[in-house]
């Protein structure tokens, strides 16, 4: 165990605050102001965030994805829909997304109902991705076990020279997901760990309660 290693790794945060006055009412607007934040910090993939969901047996399972979208109908994110995440979303349309972007010392919890995004918009942003990424959605049978990674290249090679360098349609396996929000919280790190959190409670279309939580 690494336990000793680990403790070492204690940092103070103490660089901004985040007050009610400042964070106003609308959480997605308040999430807009902080992603902008991550992006002009540069920060390695500021939409890398943590999918968690739960299938029908109730097991929480959690991995990135990538945000591609957002705005006040929720958050997007593409992905095969035969994975493991599909599977689960499909038995149990309920996630959670977690953002930590470190060098800010700032974490958003985002809780909602998930739908699939419309099949216009998953081929509008399928259609935007490189040929390369194109082509390896329809390799890829996401989540499932292959014999070798030789053969999936062989699969890819072959499916690229199927297409010789024509449009590629979308699987209609892949496509993106929306998670609509029904709670987001924030939090920013503070000195002796007394940090702030406030949690966005949706009360009605539009409404949100705010509270400030305990650290
Ligand atoms: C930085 C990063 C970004 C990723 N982005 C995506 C993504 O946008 N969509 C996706 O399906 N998988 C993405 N993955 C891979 C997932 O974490 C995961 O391995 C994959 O989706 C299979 O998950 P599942 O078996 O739970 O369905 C990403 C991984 C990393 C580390």
């Amino acid at each position: 165990m690494q336990s000793g290693k680990i403790r070492k790794l204690r940092r103070e945060y103490a660089e901004t605050t985040l007050s009610r006055a400042s964070a106003g009412d609308d959480p997605i607007a308040l999430f807009e102001r902080w992603f902008d934040d991550a992006v002009r910090a540069e920060l390695r993939e500021p939409n890398a965030m943590t999918l968690a969901s739960a299938g029908a047996d109730g097991n929480p399972n959690a991995r990135i994805v990538l945000l591609k979208d957002f705005g006040e109908p929720g958050f997007d994110f593409y992905t095969n829909y035969e994975s493991r995440k599909g599977e689960e979303l499909a038995a149990n349309p309920r996630a959670t997304l977690v953002f930590y972007w470190g060098e800010l010392e700032r974490q958003v919890r985002i809780t909602g109902s998930v739908e699939k995004v419309s099949a216009a918009e998953s081929d509008e942003y399928f259609a935007s991705r490189p040929p390369g990424a194109q082509i390896g959605a329809w390799t890829s049978a996401q989540s499932r076990p292959i014999t070798s990674r030789r053969d999936l290249e062989k699969a890819r090679d072959a499916r690229e020279k199927e297409s010789a360098g024509k449009p590629v349609k979308r699987p209609p396996f892949w496509g993106g997901y929306r998670v609509v929000p029904a709670y987001v919280e924030f939090w920013k790190g503070r000195a002796d760990r007394l940090h702030d959190r406030l949690a966005y409670t949706l009360a009605a279309p539009g409404v949100w309660n705010v509270e400030r939580l305990s650290p």
